[in-house]
């Protein structure tokens, strides 16, 4: 069925200055030496949507392909491990424990993303990465990790057949550094953050032609983590949600998604008001949280980053405007949690609806209260929060 799918991507054009570059050959950033900024894929869209639509959808395979026509290599050259179409929960449980939820009674849902292979929407983007890196005929993938992109590029080159280097920090949980292993990728710790991390991976770059994945550093990524938007569109029965809350570290999935949803208002299958997009961070790695409320369009370097949530601890996030373009679009914003918060979200989450999340995940829940004492949520709305991975691969939290 997904070899029927036809891709409708067209090339890459800067998100800055909006110059175009080939599809047809591997990218990176902007080439241009006063920008450098990140690319962005466009796809003729008057051509997709006559064949994309909920009705379409309906007799489609069970993974993020569904969505081939607006995805950078057609279904059939796909590098796939049945990624995506993951479930959409509706948790009232939970939101009974969120403050002051029984006065401004809403609908809350959480967008379960550890049941990807892998265990985290990591999947989703290196997928659709390491499959234009096959079609392209790239020698070996290297990315610098917070460990799920890690684990998930390792098993997705794995499965190509390809050589993957991966850089952490050395006090990444060691269930993703074993993920790494496992799937046969070499590993490299280092005493330090995701930025020395990159490091290794830069050097890796220059002297022996590794093609760095580092996040929004490469146009590939984001498209695989923007299908987390068509799905919430389609599972929403063509609407969307009110609010989305999204942990938020080099921000793929929230850039991804607010793409998703231009692509869909453009090809005329959605109309109607956006989600308001709110970025998550933790107190201790809030580089987003701070630019935004003094309302600055780019971050500030955050000194000494330390949280027990290893994905939102990015002290420089590459794409800060484009997020903090996001949010602000959107009407959302942003919010910092504890981590002793983080820690208690997660047991509630477990212990109310038998959802294991991941400490990203679980700060979702934690940020839900702050939003509601602000009275940001209003009744009836559908509020998603987003369960990025499994609580599963951090037993040092238990
Ligand atoms: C579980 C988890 N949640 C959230 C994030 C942040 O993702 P993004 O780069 O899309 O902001 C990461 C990144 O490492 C992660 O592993
Ligand atoms: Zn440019």
């Amino acid at each position: 069925m997904i070899a029927e799918i036809k891709s409708y991507f067209t090339g890459y054009e800067c998100s800055r200055c909006h110059k175009y570059y080939s599809g047809d050959a591997l990218q990176t950033v902007c080439r241009d030496e006063d920008c450098g900024r990140p690319l962005v894929a466009n796809y003729d869209l008057n051509a997709a949507q006559l064949s994309l639509s909920l009705e379409t959808l309906r007799n489609r395979s069970d993974s993020m392909w569904r969505y081939g026509e607006v995805l950078l290599v057609d279904p059939s050259q796909a590098i796939t491990l049945g990624e995506g179409l993951t479930p959409l929960i509706r948790t009232d449980r939970l939101r009974a424990m969120a403050q002051g939820s029984s006065d401004t009674p809403f609908h809350l849902w959480v967008k379960d993303e550890s049941s990807n292979p892998t265990g985290s929407f990591k999947a989703r983007g290196l997928c659709m990465a390491i499959s234009v890196l096959n079609s392209l005929d790239a020698s070996a993938a290297a990315l610098p990790t917070a460990g799920n992109a890690g684990a998930a590029a390792a098993a997705y080159a794995a499965r190509a057949g390809m050589d993957c280097h991966v850089a952490m920090p050395a006090d990444t949980p060691q269930t993703m550094m074993d993920e790494v292993e496992a799937y046969g990728a070499h590993l490299y710790t280092v005493d330090g953050l995701i930025g020395d991390a990159a490091k290794i991976i830069r050097k890796g770059a220059e002297e022996e032609n590794w093609f760095d994945l580092s996040t929004l550093k490469e146009p590939y990524r984001v498209e695989g983590k923007k299908t987390m938007g068509y799905e919430l569109w389609e599972q929403f029965g063509g609407k969307l949600p009110d609010a989305i809350l999204y942990p938020t570290g080099g921000g793929t999935g929230l850039i991804g998604m607010w793409k998703a949803f231009q692509e869909l208002i453009e090809m005329g299958l959605y109309e109607g008001s956006l989600p308001r997009m709110y970025a998550v961070q933790s107190t201790g790695c809030a580089p987003i949280v701070h630019a935004f409320k003094t309302n600055q369009d780019r971050t500030i370097a955050w000194q000494n980053a330390n949280t027990i949530a290893p994905g939102i601890r990015i002290p420089t996030p590459f794409a800060d405007d484009l997020i903090l373009a996001a949010l602000k679009d959107s009407g959302g914003g942003a919010v910092e949690v504890s981590d002793e918060h983080i820690k208690l979200a997660m047991k509630t989450m477990s212990r109310v609806e038998g959802i294991d999340a991941c400490p990203e995940g679980a700060a979702t829940f934690a940020a839900l209260d702050q939003l509601m004492l602000q009275s940001e949520i209003n009744s009836d709305e559908d509020v998603v929060l987003f369960n990025t991975g499994t609580g599963l691969k951090h037993p040092e939290l238990r």
